[in-house]
Order: structure tokens, then sequence, then C-alpha cells
């Protein structure tokens, strides 16, 4: 039996969770003031690599006295590079609910050898926050890319700490409150919520952070890559667009297009508002049809920019194939590309509803999904 297809498509059909869709209002042409061929230390190009650092402050309202550093390779640069220079000083808790954050746990134990305390929940849990100890060093993610679940809040954390909080926030900057006062460490790609290019990453250091960088050397070597300080003092020109090595002068200017665009939404507040919006047209999807429901248990801890589901039919016995060819029938069809789930993660979609997505192109997908899956179920009855 055919199911109709929906009348309607997303006029944008990209939906995945990194490399995010641009901005709405993205034209390639609209790089053309991007100093190309120019050194990147020559002042037009620090100048923009300065505005990038202070449009980002500015957007996501950083503290004046918060260091901002554009870095190599992306957030996961920012994130080693953060836990490479800093732990070893002290105890640390290593915080994992989904793949990347069990990275991080790899290289906390089995590269830095680190006796860490390591703290995990399964796909869609988020590990007991009450449990964890602040005056130790504490390592997470904010928010589970392949698993849609988030930190609520940053309640858990002390303000009176002593030890450093390193959180990627890679895909919840620029869509979900961060706490800076409660975060001493924080980074995040271009390439994520905001549509920007990849192989830029990141760092935003509390006083705190600085500190321990200037008092503290870790007992491992550090690549060139990695080094935030000469002479046990902070590199400060890092800090300023000296970026360690050569950065793509494209990537920036788009960096800085894309803060334009968020200014013109309202800003972080904005940014927040539309992420808001895309995830209330999944839920109430989901709210009306019984066999999809979100990975993530607790409202609480739901994502507003990876939005995960599964599939909770019990006429599916292969989850797995069964989610993958509802993916490939989507993207076949042009209506939603690479939303498929994590490769790690349990089987289903993966839809970015982060605010560089319009809401009507997800209220647009959605009646799609459902044809998909129709389309499918039909599929199996067919070959039984
Ligand atoms: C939570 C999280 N951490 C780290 C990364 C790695 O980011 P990148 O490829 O920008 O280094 C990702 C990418 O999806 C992510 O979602």
């Amino acid at each position: 039996m055919a199911i109709n297809e929906p009348a309607t498509r997303p006029e944008n059909p990209r939906f995945s969770s990194g490399p995010c869709a641009k901005p709405p209002t993205f034209d390639v042409t609209k790089l053309s003031d991007a100093p190309l061929g120019r050194s990147h230390r020559a002042a037009v190009g620090k100048a923009r690599l300065k505005a990038a650092i202070e449009g980002t402050r500015e957007i996501l309202g950083i503290p004046a006295d918060y260091k901002i550093g554009i870095v190599p390779a992306s957030d996961t640069g920012a994130v080693e590079m953060a836990m490479w220079n800093l732990l070893g000083a002290r105890k640390v808790e290593m915080l994992a609910w989904e793949s990347f954050g069990a990275g991080w746990v790899t290289d906390a134990v089995k590269q830095l050898k680190l006796d860490a305390q390591v703290k995990t929940a399964d796909y869609g849990q988020i590990v007991d926050l009450s449990t964890v100890d602040t005056d130790n060093d504490v390592v997470f993610t904010w928010n589970g890319t392949t698993s849609g679940v988030r930190v609520p809040d940053g309640d858990w954390i002390k303000a009176d700490r002593t030890g450093l909080t390193i959180c990627d926030a890679t895909s919840a900057a620029f869509a979900q409150v961060l706490p800076w006062d409660k975060l001493d460490v924080t980074t995040f790609s271009w390439q994520k919520v905001l549509g920007g290019e990849a192989a830029h990453g990141m760092i935003v250091l509390s006083p705190r952070a600085v500190e321990r960088l200037e008092s503290y050397t870790p007992a491992w070597p550090l690549p060139k890559i990695f080094r935030l300080t000469k002479g046990g003092k902070l590199i400060e020109g890092i800090f300023e667009g000296a970026t360690i090595n050569t950065p793509s002068m494209l990537a920036v200017e788009d960096y800085l297009l894309a803060l334009d665009w968020a200014r013109s939404v309202g800003g972080l507040e904005g940014l927040i508002a539309r992420a808001n919006a895309n995830t209330k047209a999944v839920a109430d999807f989901v709210e009306m049809h019984d066999w999809i429901d979100f990975l993530a248990h607790d409202p609480a801890t739901m994502s507003n920019t990876s939005v995960c589901l599964t599939f909770t039919d019990a006429r599916v016995k292969d989850g797995a194939a069964f989610a993958k060819d509802i993916a490939k029938r989507l993207d076949t069809e042009g209506v939603a590309y690479d939303i498929g789930a994590y490769r790690d993660a349990p089987a289903g979609l993966r839809i970015w509803c982060g605010g560089t997505v319009e809401t009507s192109d997800v209220v647009a997908l959605m009646p799609w999904v459902e044809w998909a899956f129709e389309t499918e179920i039909a599929a199996l009855s067919e070959t039984v």
C-alpha cells in the first residue's frame, strides 16, 4: 500500500548535528570581505580574529575578566588542550552519558593515566549530579550531542568550589544558558550551533583556570599546539587574536557573519527561543504519536539542539535497520539529510533543532517522518 507523501517539504533539508545548517541568511558571496591571502598576523587579520573573540563575548554574555581564545582542532582540540594543561593537580571526576563524554573519560584514564573517579549514565539518562564534588576537578559535557541529554542547570556546581569545572559545551553554546560563574573552562566549535565552519575551536577560561595554568605544570609533555603558557605565564596573545598557528581567515569571516546573524535574531535570547520552538515542533509530534519517543527520559534534561528519538513500535524487531531505512528514505526524498542516530548511540533519529534551523522546516519535516515510518512498517508486513 502506497502511503501518500505530505504536501509540503522543508525548504532546507539540513538537520545535521554538525556541521550544522548555516544561518538562513547565509550566502557565500557575503564572505568576499575576508582578508584572504593576507597574514593572519597582519593588522587586518588580527582585527578580524579579535572581532570574533569579542563578538563571542557579547553574544554569550561572557564576563569581561574571562579569557576567550581561538584554538586549533575544533572542539576536540579545545577540550584536550584544557585536559592536558590543567588536570593532574588534584582529584578528578569524569562525567559521561554519551559518546563524546566517554571519549574524554578515555583521554583521562587511558592516555593521561589519571586515577579519575568515573561516573557514567546510559544513553537517555544523566549522571546523578548531586553526587559530584566540585572541590575536585570535574570534566563533563553540557549537552550530550549523541543522546540528546543535557545538564539542566549549574546549581550542582559550588560557587566556592576549589576544583575546576571543564565543560564541553559545543552543542549547548548559543542555544542554552551557560552559567559562566560556574564554568572554569568552556569549549565549543564554530561548526555547531551557529552553523560556522569546522576546524576552529574556542576555549573560555575563568580567572581560576588562568590561576591554575600559571601555578601548575603537568607531569606530561605538551605539544606546541596545546601550549597556553610560556615561562609560567599565560600567553595573552592567544586571547587577543594571535592564534597558536595559522587559522582559516575564510572560516573566521564566516563566523563573524554567523555572529551578525545571531545579533539580528536577538542574540542569545533569540537563539534560545528559536531552538526551543524547533524542539517544541518535534515534541508536539511525539506527543501525538505512540510509536516514537525521546531518548531523553527526563524533560528537564532534554536537549533543545540535538533532539534524539527512538521508535517504540512493537512491530519493529530490528530497530537499527528500521531507523537506518527511515533516515535513508528521508535523505533520498531530499527532505532530511544526516538525521540517523550517531553511530555509537541507540538506534533512532537525531534532528538538529539549533537556531539556524527554521521552525517551519521542522514543522514540515515531521509529517515526512510519519510517512517514512508508515512506509517502512508497510514494507515490514509485506516481507512477513
Ligand atoms: C559534545 C561533543 N563534543 C565534541 C565534539 C567534537 O567536535 P569537533 O568535531 O568540532 O572537534 C562533538 C561533535 O559533534 C560533540 O558533539
